[in-house]
């Protein structure tokens, strides 16, 4: 038994010392319950993770100490009667933070084979899952450009037509008096224009690494979205306030797709907010690059869809496309920045850094 830790036999080990500093140290949680299902010890990552402090939760059950904790899984499988699990994946919420954890379960046997203790172990493996919802994200945005690079040309040609061919009939019809005519063919070229729209948003997607590398002046991208962002605004009572460090801020990207990305965060800022509201669009220079960080005073977004915005076609506006922050998303990862967001009750702030 000693052999099988690579201790060397005969050696005078404190066990109780070692096991202590383990439950102490090992970033692996550890639940050990005695034979009645109480629990005797808990590691200190174990604590942590979970939102207990160890004398709370010492000699309760698992059941009364942490309610929830993957019961439909596997507890009621009791460990007691030697029914153990291995690789369970269980979802624990401690405050604002949600952990994913893999969990195993063994029990350690007396000398005549009776049952001692039963143990839990469980992983934190969260930034794991993360990694592999990027991963699911960013395979779905290739199928999505795959599709778009086939589909949008395809698409585009017969629309240039109709909307040639459109004009035409809503100009003659405007020369013969049918205004109510002249309606539905402005209806419908506003409908082609929508359709056009959303073939660029796909074909952005598409896109492959064609963003055009130049030195930008962030100022000039500014002067260039904040008459269309408050224009809108206006139209909706918002307030536009712009906080930026005095010096010119330079980065390497293409300012035409910077442009849409805060045109797109804006534009998702102003619908939060319905009639009146604020929205600060703040410029600063931090040690790791230069933070844009775009905030409204609008619905913001419920904790349970935060992981969910970024994925293409997730909307809850009647009128969304759910496009414009994968879009987003797209465009800031391939100029090599980042993008994430903050939420907490009402509000939504969305920063942005990029590289010097
Ligand atoms: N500032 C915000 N406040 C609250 N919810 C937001 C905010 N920004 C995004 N969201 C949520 O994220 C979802 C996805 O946003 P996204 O911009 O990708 O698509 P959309 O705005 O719904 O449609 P589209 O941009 O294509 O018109 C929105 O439907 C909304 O639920
Ligand atoms: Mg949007």
């Amino acid at each position: 038994m000693i052999r099988s830790f690579g201790l060397e036999k005969g050696k005078n080990i404190d066990f109780s010392l070692f096991l202590s500093q383990i439950m102490k140290d090992i970033r692996l949680g550890i639940v050990v319950l005695d034979r009645e299902g109480r629990i005797q010890g808990i590691s200190r990552i174990g604590c942590e993770w979970l939102g207990v402090e160890r004398e709370e939760v010492e000699n309760l059950t698992v059941e009364d100490a942490f309610p929830g904790f993957g019961y439909e899984h596997f507890l009621n499988r009791s460990i007691l009667d030697g029914i153990t699990v291995q690789d369970q994946a269980v979802s624990w919420r401690n405050g604002e933070i949600r952990y994913d954890f893999v969990v195993d379960s063994f029990v350690l046997h007396g000398l005549k084979g009776e049952i001692l203790y039963g143990c839990y172990t469980f992983k934190n493996v969260s930034n794991l899952r993360g990694l592999e919802q990027k991963i699911e994200r960013s395979d779905r945005l290739a199928m999505i450009g795959q599709i778009a690079a086939g589909t949008a040309h395809e698409i585009r040609n017969p629309l240039t037509s109709i909307n040639g061919f459109l004009q035409m009939m809503g100009k003659t019809l405007e020369e013969k008096g049918m205004s109510k005519e002249k309606q539905f063919t402005d209806i419908m070229l506003r409908e082609i224009k929508r359709i056009n729209e959303l073939v660029g948003e796909f074909l952005l997607l598409s896109r492959q690494k064609e963003v055009q590398y130049r030195l930008v002046d962030i100022d000039e991208v500014f002067n260039g979205i904040l008459p269309i962002v408050e224009s809108e605004a206006l139209l909706h009572g918002i307030d536009v306030r712009i906080h930026k460090e005095d010096d010119s801020f330079l980065l390497v990207g293409d300012s035409e797709l910077l442009k849409q990305v805060l045109l797109n965060i804006s534009k998702n800022g102003i619908e939060a907010m319905g009639k009146g509201g604020v929205l600060t669009i703040e410029l600063k220079k931090e040690e790791e690059g230069i933070e844009i960080s775009i905030s409204d005073t609008g619905t913001g977004i419920p904790p349970y869809l935060l992981d969910k915005i970024f994925d293409p076609f997730f909307t809850t506006k009647e009128e969304g496309t759910g496009l414009g922050l994968p879009v987003c998303h797209k465009i800031i990862h391939e100029m090599g920045g980042t993008i994430r967001v903050s939420s907490k009750g009402y509000g939504a702030t969305f920063y942005l850094t990029f590289p010097h």
